[in-house]
């Protein structure tokens, strides 16, 4: 059966589907919904103190009692940011004067991690799941987390980097292709051009690895999951396609962009956060893509671009998206769920009676 194999098994699925982890737009409501519909619903934990982190979780199990995957994006303290930013800040200042936003901020330097209070939290509440993304912590977290029971998941974007996570001891890989809306996931620096699409990734990784393999990237409807499957993954995660549903905290204007987005639509650049991710393309990156100007270190440089979506304009906002945000559709996520598990079983079926020759 398509839909049941080692992955589902150990997490208690009913479909191998998960729902991206994203930051603040993915809430406690959205990863419920995937959970309950037999999915694995996914929250952000950027940002969040260790007792915002407890309350999410809370909030998730009051409405689920379904498995649920925690992520932690991870970066380091960058050196001090006063005057390497200087560039970037000079850049934005005139779109900021345009807008009459006053001054471009000055950026303070944070690192990601997984904190003591986070330790604790997760020690409490046992999401069965914790991802990361752009590498993983090191090993004593690792083996802290291993020790509560969690299953272990991180992103990669080459084999090399797929191998290094099993390695250091992942439970899984998610397998991100370069069609994936959101940051890059890559931690060892392979330039963004040589990054493969999912057609590529998906297989190779399949057979380099020996731990499960979900693909990730432009996966949106139920042809491309059952692609992915076909392909050696034993699960999927999908982003943009759930950016859509009611339940995800997404600005009007994002979601307006979604619905108007096409196959090209989207570029990867660094210039919005400091890191390499794929979004829409508007004013606000072809004015500092053209400007070639250095970013600030990640995140800082989201500190000198987030107040330009207080405009309310969609030109001047971050709108993340990946290349197929033109199959997504307004839905609430128990009806995507639905309509991913019956689009998957037809695809799946149209290509069985060929199967004879
Ligand atoms: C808006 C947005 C935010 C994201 N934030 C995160 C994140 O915080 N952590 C993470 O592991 N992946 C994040 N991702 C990447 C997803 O895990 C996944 O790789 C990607 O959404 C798959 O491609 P798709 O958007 O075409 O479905 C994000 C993706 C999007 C679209």
């Amino acid at each position: 059966m398509w839909s049941q194999n080692a992955l589902t098994k150990r997490l208690n699925l009913n479909w191998p589907i998960l729902q991206a982890p994203m930051g603040d737009l993915t809430t406690p409501g959205l990863a419920a919904a995937v959970s309950d519909a037999g999915g694995l619903g996914g929250l952000g934990m950027w940002g969040f103190s260790g007792e915002e982190a407890e309350r999410r979780v809370a909030g998730f199990r009051q409405l689920s009692g379904g498995s649920l995957n925690v992520n932690y994006p991870l970066w380091d303290h960058p050196s001090d940011l006063t005057n390497t930013a200087q560039p970037m800040r000079r850049a934005l200042q005139e779109l900021y004067d345009q807008e009459e936003l006053g001054e471009v901020p000055t950026p303070a330097g944070s690192a990601g991690l997984v904190s003591d209070d986070h330790l604790a939290m997760l020690k409490k509440m046992k999401p069965e799941v914790v991802s990361f993304h752009f590498g993983l912590p090191d090993q004593p977290i690792i083996q802290a987390i291993r020790q509560i029971g969690i299953f272990i998941l991180s992103s990669a974007t080459t084999v090399a980097e797929a191998k290094d996570l099993e390695n250091r001891g992942v439970d899984a890989v998610i397998a991100q292709g370069i069609e994936a809306g959101g940051h890059r996931g890559t931690y060892s620096g392979v330039d963004i051009s040589m990054q493969p699409g999912l057609f590529a990734l998906v297989p190779q990784v399949a057979d380099a690895v020996t731990i499960p393999v979900i693909a990730a990237g432009g996966i949106a409807d139920g042809r491309t999951i059952a692609a992915a499957l076909m392909l050696g993954a034993q699960g999927v995660q999908l982003g943009t396609a759930f950016l859509r549903c009611e339940e995800a905290n997404v600005l009007d204007k994002h979601r307006d962009a979604l619905r108007h987005a096409s196959e090209s639509s989207t570029v990867v650049s660094d210039v919005i956060s400091g890191r390499p991710a794929r979004f829409i393309k508007n004013r606000l990156v072809e004015h500092l893509a053209s400007s070639q100007t250095e970013p600030a270190a990640f995140p800082a440089q989201m500190a000198l671009t987030d107040p330009l979506a207080n405009t309310g304009k969609k030109q001047l906002t971050a709108l993340y998206a990946g290349q197929s945000a033109a199959l997504g559709r307004d839905l609430s996520a128990a009806d995507l769920m639905s309509k991913l598990v019956e689009e998957t079983i037809a695809s799946l079926q149209a290509l069985s009676p060929a199967t004879t020759r």
